[in-house]
């Protein structure tokens, strides 16, 4: 099976309207997306979302954050996504983020930072598995996947 990752589309980027960008920035890169939810995330939820931030100065203020409004939380396919999705967002703050990538083109913020990709496979299946039943996720091929990936992929 191709690697899946957890994105979330955070509140800061729900409320300045940009989900439609940043969706189409994934499926124009030619991942698929296999799960959606719009939700508001827990407090509780938030807290083991970034469970491995636990004690460190910022924790309180990225759960406050995550569990502020409502968000879009995605499953997205694709072999290496974990990798791409990260170079799609860029790095972590605003300010820093290269022009081209979600965070460096729409955010200028250290504490608003627009989306969360999982950084690992381990947190890829741990993050999806608190958002996600596994008959929630869609297993189907994209029409188009024969004029993505050429012979040698
Ligand atoms: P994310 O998990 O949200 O996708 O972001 P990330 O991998 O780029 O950054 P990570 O190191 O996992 O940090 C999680 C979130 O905590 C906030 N943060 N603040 N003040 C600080 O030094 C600091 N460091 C991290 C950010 O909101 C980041 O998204
Ligand atoms: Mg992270």
């Amino acid at each position: 099976m191709a690697e899946r990752t957890l994105i979330i589309i955070k509140p800061d980027c729900v409320q300045r309207h940009l989900i439609g960008e940043i969706i189409t920035r994934f499926e124009k890169k030619g991942l698929k997306l296999v799960a959606a939810k719009f939700m508001k995330i827990s407090e509780d939820l938030a807290r083991q979302h970034y469970a491995v931030h636990k004690g460190k100065p910022f924790f309180e203020g990225v759960v406050k954050y995550l569990s502020s409004a409502p968000v879009l939380v995605m499953v997205w396919e694709a072999q290496g996504v974990i990798d791409m999705s990260r170079k799609l967002m860029g790095s972590t703050f605003g300010y820093d983020a290269q022009p081209g990538t979600i965070r460096g083109d729409f955010g200028c913020s250290r504490g608003y930072n627009l989306i969360h990709g999982s950084d690992s496979p381990q947190s890829a299946d741990y993050e999806i598995a608190l958002y996600f039943k596994p008959d929630e996720i869609a297993d189907y091929n994209l029409a188009d996947s024969s004029w993505l990936y050429g012979k040698n992929d």
